[in-house]
């Protein structure tokens, strides 16, 4: 029968024998999947892995802490952190279309990454190895969706929204695949993880998407706007921890409406601030979805903290729309 610890030990047996002693590259996300397939590597072929992590800038608080920190010390593993946010902010000025947003920060993602793995197969050259391999964190229900080839970006909702897997790849970067994941299921690739020590946070993670709070801004992404996002959100997750709601729901994007104002009162004082919208979703596989009926405590716990604790936003309000007809994300 299926046991972690056998699946486990068969996908290392398999990387070994497809990896050789040759180097291997592997993209970190900050999500769940990429995490795992690197640390399986990295069991099966130890310090021939190396990680790249492209900050792009986008990530919620505390994310880049969670892989540049907490990942590293719990694996070890050889990291190269890219700090692209200026160019993924220069990328996006003036960008207001969803589907631009999400090709702007797609090709961004491409060119940081290349970047750092051409100077990987540089220091490689001159240690004397060649990189030959990219680990991919490709799930069995990837591999269904997209009709057996998963580039990181088709599936089967693809023509509704560009999706763009941080974990994505160029297509004309030389490397063989390795897709230690390719026959698991999400809680099964969360099982793996476990028992490969990864910490809780990242191995119990929501999905979050790949083009990030980038998506979650509706209007122009700035750093400031982003900054904003950034403080509602943490208040968000805070609470919903905090009423032990993250595994009863699916994930709750947090969206800042930053082209709407709206009049409000705090104090003695007018106040013309932007709207947050709470979109907590229910769902199996994301494909389908329901607005999840939060308690109107926990909803007025963090409408009040919102409005205290973020400068700029004066008003929360819920999202109650299934999907379909919404889609989980704004953009
Ligand atoms: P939608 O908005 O299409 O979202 O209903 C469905 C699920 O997918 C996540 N999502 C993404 N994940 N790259 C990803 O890796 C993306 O570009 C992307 N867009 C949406 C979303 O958070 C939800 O879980």
């Amino acid at each position: 029968g299926w046991t972690t610890a056998g699946v486990i030990d068969e996908q290392v047996e398999r990387i070994r024998a497809q990896v050789g002693d040759a180097r291997v590259v592997c993209g970190l996300s900050g999500g769940v999947d990429s995490a795992v397939a690197a640390a399986l590597v990295q069991r099966a072929v130890g310090d021939q892995l190396t990680c790249v992590f492209v900050d792009h800038g986008l990530l919620r608080a505390g994310e880049a802490e969670q892989v540049e920190r907490d990942y590293v010390e719990a694996t070890g593993v050889d990291l190269v952190v890219v700090d692209a946010e200026t160019q993924f902010l220069a990328a996006l000025a003036g960008v207001t279309d969803p589907e631009e947003k999400r090709k702007a920060i797609g090709r961004e993602f491409i060119r940081s990454f290349e970047g750092a793995a051409a100077g990987l197969v540089a220091r490689a050259g001159e240690e004397g190895a060649e990189v030959r391999f990219l680990v991919q964190g490709t799930l069995y229900p990837d591999v269904v969706e997209s009709g057996g080839a998963v580039h990181g970006g088709t599936s089967a909702t693809a023509t509704i929204k560009s999706h763009h897997n941080v974990g994505g790849l160029p297509d004309d970067l030389q490397f063989e695949l390795v897709e230690p994941l390719r026959t698991l299921f999400k809680d099964e690739v969360r099982a793996v993880g476990a028992e490969l020590g990864l910490p809780e946070a990242i191995v119990a993670r929501q999905p979050f998407p790949g083009p990030g709070l980038g998506i979650r801004i509706v209007g122009e992404v700035t750093r400031e706007r982003l900054e904003v996002l950034r403080a509602a959100d943490a208040v968000v997750r805070e609470e919903l921890t905090e009423a032990g709601m993250d595994r009863s729901i699916w994930q709750c994007p947090v969206v800042l409406l930053a082209d709407v104002r709206s009049v409000g009162v705090q104090g003695d004082g007018r106040t013309y601030g932007h709207p947050v919208v709470l979109r907590p979703v229910s769902s199996d596989d994301a494909m389908t979805a329901d607005w999840s009926r939060l308690p109107h405590d926990l909803l007025a716990r963090i409408s009040t903290r919102i409005t205290n604790e973020v400068d700029e936003v004066n008003r929360v309000v819920l999202d109650v729309t299934s999907k379909p007809p919404g889609t989980i994300e704004w953009e």
